[in-house]
């Protein structure tokens, strides 16, 4: 058999965090325990259940669900309860949601902690056009007046942590302004990912910002923004001091990453890139999970971009594709992952599996909808 072994898994093996960072006392965010510090990102589209469950059982110490909308929650609460599917295994897992009215997002904040959530998040990143034009999202940066009232209501409604993920700000930065609002409004904690909207998710991180919103606010601050293995997290952390990292492209297909994050958290030693075998598992597991979540018409559509995150640039990827319009049944999806993983190891190529994705997957239509 082909030895799939990188350069990449020998580099991550030796390295590892300070000892300092190692023997800390576990983050709690307002009273939730985040343990490690290693937060799954809401992704839409990608951090439903299967995904969440996953994560978490690599070691995650906490996930993010996709973004809800709060209108809709509260317009139409029964129609709109499969977004707020939690499952037991997961916690804790905070909600996100995205919304513009304060009193609006008190009463979906309500209904989140109604069905057990651990935290509730509002969403003050998304930089989609859609989104800002309706004053959510990013657009709420430009107004900490309002973020301050919002957050308010939210922990005036719930007895569950309230935090939130935003940007470094809308053009210029200002998410010092807008962090003291949310401590203001008795946020327990804010993300911040280190680009503005006009930055979308070019160019790198500005760290810098990060550190001096640390230095800003009481509150726990998690860092965003290019985790993608231990060095990375290592970098976020100490050029920061954040207390936690949150991780999104670099887990997507690479789910492996929060059991590296966190065996360097706990000082044990960092596990090497998985093996074929456990590559397997967990894309069976993956569409197993899908299966009972969402039944075979929904599977069979959207576990596709899911395996070809597994198998980006590597032949089991093109081997993929190819079988895509044969997905009927779970049988037919575990011959075409069988069939990928075969072109992987037949090739005379070099064979690099990807650590997550570089890009976000739908690059070009993000930013047209954000233009
Ligand atoms: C596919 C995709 C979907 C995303 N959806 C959301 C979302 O629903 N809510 C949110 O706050 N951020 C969302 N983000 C932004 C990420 O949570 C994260 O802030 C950003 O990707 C930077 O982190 P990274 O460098 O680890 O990818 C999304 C990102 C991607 C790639």
């Amino acid at each position: 058999m082909k030895d799939m072994t990188t350069s990449a898994s020998i580099t991550h093996m030796t390295l590892t965090l300070p000892e300092e960072l190692r023997t800390r006392e576990p983050l709690e965010i307002g009273g939730v325990v985040c343990d490690p510090p290693v937060i799954l990102a809401p992704m839409a589209a990608v951090t439903n259940p299967p995904f969440r469950l996953i994560c978490r059982e690599m070691g995650a110490g906490m996930v993010v669900t996709e973004m809800v909308s709060a209108r809709s929650l509260v317009n139409e609460p029964v129609k709109q309860r499969w977004r707020l599917d939690i499952r037991e295994d997961e916690h804790p897992v905070c909600v996100q949601l995205f919304g513009g009215d304060p009193d609006e997002m008190a009463r979906a904040a309500a209904l989140v902690e109604d069905v057990g959530a651990d935290m509730v998040d509002i969403n003050m990143g998304c930089p989609m056009k859609k989104v800002v034009q309706s004053g959510y999202g990013a657009a709420l940066l430009k107004d900490p007046g309002k973020v301050e009232r919002m957050v308010k209501a939210m922990t005036d409604a719930v007895d569950i942590p309230v935090t939130v993920k935003m940007r470094a700000g809308w053009e210029d930065t200002n998410a010092c302004d807008v962090a003291r609002a949310v401590e203001n409004g008795g946020g327990a904690a804010v993300t911040i990912h280190g680009r503005t909207r006009q930055d979308m998710f070019e160019g790198l991180p500005d760290l810098d910002i990060i550190a001096t919103l640390k230095e800003t606010v009481a509150i726990p601050v998690i860092g965003n923004g290019d985790v993608r293995d231990v060095q990375s997290a290592r970098e976020m952390l100490m050029k920061t001091s954040c207390d936690a990292v949150m991780v999104a492209r670099g887990c997507m297909g690479y789910p492996w990453i929060f059991r590296e994050l966190a065996a360097a958290f706990s000082g044990r030693p960092i596990p090497g890139e998985p093996d074929i075998e456990e590559r397997r598992r967990v894309m069976f597991l993956h569409l197993d999970l899908y299966m009972e979540t969402y039944g075979l018409r929904k599977t069979m559509l959207e576990i596709r971009k899911h395996l070809l995150w597994y198998f980006k640039g590597t032949p089991g990827e093109r081997e993929l594709k190819r079988r895509f319009s044969s997905f009927v049944d779970v049988s037919s999806v575990r011959g075409a992952i069988e069939a990928a993983i075969e072109a992987c190891l037949c090739t005379d190529e070099v064979v690099t599996f990807p650590r997550g994705l570089k890009k976000h997957p739908n690059r070009r239509q993000a930013e047209k909808k954000c233009a």
